[in-house]
């Protein structure tokens, strides 16, 4: 039986350790596919592979198709939109997230990309504090959850609209939930976004949304870029020069925005909210353990594709 740890980009090596010792104390083969670049590449490791464990890799159809031993795929990390799930589902191929793992690596990254925004990218000029500001959470999952922590701990008025999760979690973790998205962005400086990538979400992040937000609103995505309209942001940013936009990787249009709205905007080169060692131990033993445990046990808790 083989493992294919297919890793475009890589875990930290102290994590594909890890890896391999859980895959291999079970008897299993690890095969490592790190930085393939080409799809070709993939399509030809996945042949003989019995499991695929995954970031934000593409597994589509062709993939699936190719992978002719196929029985489980594991995404390490919370969004499985890289994952054809119906083309998995149709070839009997269980499709697991690890939900969880790397949300605090995500929830950090958050603050570490507005302060050093909201500090003008600490180049000796005067910035400003996030103590005592509004901040919106949009999606109270796990990384929204803590987002929520630590914004506490900085000392943020925090809200959060989340149609799906009860508003006593929300209170518990002593955030005012909001029931009107339109409210959410209307009351908050600072929102930060946390829903996935799905058919409903994709362009949802709007300039009618967006034009709600306070002076000086500062929009951060550590989502997926394909859940904002990117044309009416950057109508709304040329039209609002109070506007930021922070994202944990680049939009499309990345080039226009950089152009016409230069520091206003800050985007990661890869997307990074995930890559530390922490994060990648977590997620990627988590996947593991879970690759393992579906191939000797059948057990397929945090399956995606029922
Ligand atoms: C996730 O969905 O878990 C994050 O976006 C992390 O993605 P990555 O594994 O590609 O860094």
């Amino acid at each position: 039986m083989k493992i294919l740890v297919a890793t475009d980009k890589p875990f930290a090596a102290v994590a594909v350790e890890g890896i391999k010792k859980e895959v291999e104390s079970a008897g299993i083969e690890l095969v490592l596919l790190e930085k393939y670049g080409e799809k070709s590449k993939l399509l030809e490791a996945v042949a003989d592979a019995d499991g695929i464990i995954i970031r934000s890799d593409i597994i589509d159809a062709e993939v699936i198709d190719a992978a002719k031993n196929l029985k489980v795929v594991v995404r390490a990390g919370a969004g499985y939109d890289n994952v054809d799930l119906a083309a998995a589902t149709a070839k009997g191929v269980c499709v697991m997230n690890t939900p969880g793992q790397n949300s605090n690596a995500v929830a950090e990254l958050v603050f570490g990309m507005t302060i050093m925004v909201m500090r003008n990218y600490f180049d000796g000029t005067s910035g400003s504090e996030l103590k005592g500001k509004s901040l919106g959470i949009h999606a109270f999952g796990q990384v929204g959850r803590n987002v929520a922590r630590i914004a506490k701990g900085i000392g943020m008025d925090v809200y959060a609209f989340d149609p799906y999760c009860p508003d006593e979690a929300m209170v518990e973790a002593g955030v005012t939930p909001v029931h009107d998205i339109n409210e959410l962005y209307s009351k908050c400086q600072f929102v930060s976004l946390h829903i996935p990538a799905t058919d409903e979400t994709k362009k949802s992040i709007n300039y009618d949304l967006l034009k709600q937000m306070p002076k000086n609103a500062v929009l951060i995505n550590t989502a997926r870029k394909e859940v904002i309209d990117e044309e009416s942001l950057i109508k709304l940013m040329e039209e609002r020069t109070d506007f930021k936009y922070i994202s944990d990787i680049a939009p499309a249009a990345a080039a226009e925005f950089k152009e016409k709205f230069d520091k206003r905007c800050f985007f990661t080169p890869k997307k990074m909210g995930a890559q530390t060692a922490e994060a990648n131990i977590n997620a990627g033993i988590a996947a593991a353990k879970q690759s393992v445990g579906y191939l000797k046990n059948g057990i397929d808790k945090f399956r995606v594709n029922k």
